[in-house]
């Protein structure tokens, strides 16, 4: 028994050096790696504290302003909707913050969003950003305001009035999408891709005759680069997921764009054939009519034209098929619809006007994928002089984000807000409703909003009639901030 003891006093010696050895590690964690967290805590509070203290001026609405540069834009981009909701719980349907770059005053009040968007005299222009405007042009419809906005909607309106819908849109809308939807059947597609292309070569086509070709296939990449890019401008944050894919030249891709409507112009001036188009009207505006535009004007009018209708014509057509899908009852509804429609046609046979306005429950379908899909958030203004609204003040230079989301969810507007039920569009008269924004309000209410409606009426018309289709499955859509499927919406696609 005598060698134990020994052996028992060294095991307690070595726990001994082994807590010692811990308490060091211990302690020399705290020193090299608490304590710098601790005082990098304390001066991110001071930050924010710092930030919000700059921001509490009298007057100004409730809520909170995030990190200085940065705001609260990764909350914004990563909670979405429930962020804004989350806020109104806590500070009111009017609350300041800073998203995107920019001090923001947030509506979410529908009366007070139909008075902000009703009342672009009383200091509340367009507030998009700067970045986004200048590769869009200093003549772009959503950047001019006064005089110039006038006389660029004005010559918008011209082109798109229902008169030239009948007469010369819906035949080349038409004809195209006949022919684009073509030997789909037997195949698997994805319906996002397929919908983006259609949405941008059918305005081609409207715009200036192009037809598919290796011009188009030019200007395709060029307007996608453009397109794609400015999108993602507003949320080049870093941290986003659009910082990383974020690498278009922009200036370039208009430099060239604008090179090829120069060319176009050109060579249209001195032909002397009629192509009754878009362009041809604009250039005949050159003479005796009210409107007159010059060249670098016709080229932003015409990349608004492209642009605005894009990402919306092509994502509610995509959300379309997506809800007809989940919905049989609603898809045999449209078929019933349009196999109407077709009685007494042959395959080879156009739809004209009256055809498109009887689709009542199209339109009513393309309505609600708008309301249940929210392709458009809200709006952006900005304050030109200090503004009043509700008893607060809202600064000079500061945005306003007319956010109008929440109110197609509105229980008091649309009963069972959360069901997909285009019949509610055809029951009452929702369009005409004072809170009815899905094409905005006021001076700036979308001017394209027959032509998009005309172009998702007349590619559904040929889906339905054409085909039957089913998801492949797994493919995930996003919805905020843009409606999205990343991996694209594959759909399996048979002759009907
Ligand atoms: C489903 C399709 C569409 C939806 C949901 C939609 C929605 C909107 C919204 C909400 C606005 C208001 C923007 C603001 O107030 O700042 C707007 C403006 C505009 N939209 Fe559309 N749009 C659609 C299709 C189109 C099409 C096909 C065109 C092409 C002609 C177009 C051209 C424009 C233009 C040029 C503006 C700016 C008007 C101005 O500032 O005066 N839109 N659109």
């Amino acid at each position: 028994m005598a060698y134990i003891k020994p052996c028992r006093l060294q095991g307690w010696e070595m726990q001994g050096q082994c807590l010692l050895v811990i308490f060091c590690l211990f302690a020399k964690m705290v020193v090299l790696l608490i304590l710098p967290l601790i005082c990098f805590l304390l001066s991110c509070g001071a930050l924010l504290r710092w930030n919000e203290v700059r921001y509490r001026k009298k007057g100004l609405p409730p809520g909170t302003m995030g990190w200085p540069l940065f705001g609260e834009t990764t909350e914004f981009l990563k909670q979405g909707p429930s962020f804004m909701k989350n806020q109104r719980v806590r500070y009111g349907s009017l609350f300041k913050s800073h998203i995107l770059g920019c001090p923001t005053m947030v509506c979410m009040d529908a009366e007070l969003n139909r008075f902000i968007l009703m009342n672009e005299g009383k200091g509340f222009l367009p507030g998009y950003p700067q970045s986004m405007l200048d590769i869009l042009g200093r003549s772009n419809i959503a950047s001019v305001h006064g005089e110039l906005h006038k006389t660029m909607r004005g010559a918008m309106l011209g082109l798109v009035s229902p008169l030239m819908i009948r007469d010369q849109l819906l035949p080349k809308i038409d004809e195209f999408m006949r022919s684009y939807i073509d030997n789909w059947g037997g195949r698997v597609i994805d319906i996002q891709e397929k919908t983006k292309e259609m949405a941008l070569l059918s305005a081609l086509k409207q715009i200036a005759s192009i037809e598919t070709g290796p011009v188009t296939e030019t200007l395709k990449s060029e307007i996608f680069k453009l397109v794609l890019g400015t999108l993602s401008l507003p949320i080049n944050i870093p941290g986003t997921n659009y910082h990383q894919g974020f690498k278009f030249p922009l200036p370039q891709a208009r430099k060239k764009l604008v090179g090829m409507l120069r060319c176009l112009i050109e060579e249209r001036r001195a032909s002397e054939c009629s192509h009754s188009d878009m362009l041809d009207s604009l250039l005949r505006m050159d003479g005796s009519s009210k409107v007159k535009l010059d060249d670098e004007q016709i080229i932003d009018l015409i990349i608004a034209l492209v642009y605005s209708g894009y990402e919306t014509v092509s994502t509610t057509s995509m959300m379309a098929v997506k809800y007809l899908h989940d919905h049989p009852r609603v898809l045999e509804g449209l078929r019933k619809e349009h196999f109407e429609i077709r009685k007494g046609k042959l395959r080879e046979d156009a739809i004209d006007w009256n055809d498109y306005k009887s689709m009542k429950l199209t339109r009513a379908v393309i309505l609600e994928t708008l309301r249940m899909a929210t392709v458009v958030n809200g709006v952006l203004r900005k304050t030109t002089q200090d503004a009043k609204l509700k008893g607060f003040t809202i600064p000079k230079g500061w945005r306003i984000y007319v956010y109008t989301r929440e109110i197609n969810y509105d229980p008091d507007v649309y009963q069972e807000p959360l069901t997909f039920n285009p019949w509610r569009w055809l029951d009452r008269n929702l369009e005409s409703h004072q809170h009815f924004m899905l094409f905005g309000g006021g001076g700036r209410m979308c001017p394209g909003k027959e032509l998009g409606t005309a172009e998702i009426t007349t590619f559904l018309h040929y889906f339905v009639t054409r085909y039957r289709w089913e998801e492949v499955g797994g493919d995930e859509i996003v919805r905020f901030p843009r409606v999205q499927a990343p991996n694209g919406l594959h759909i399996r696609v048979w002759d009907d």
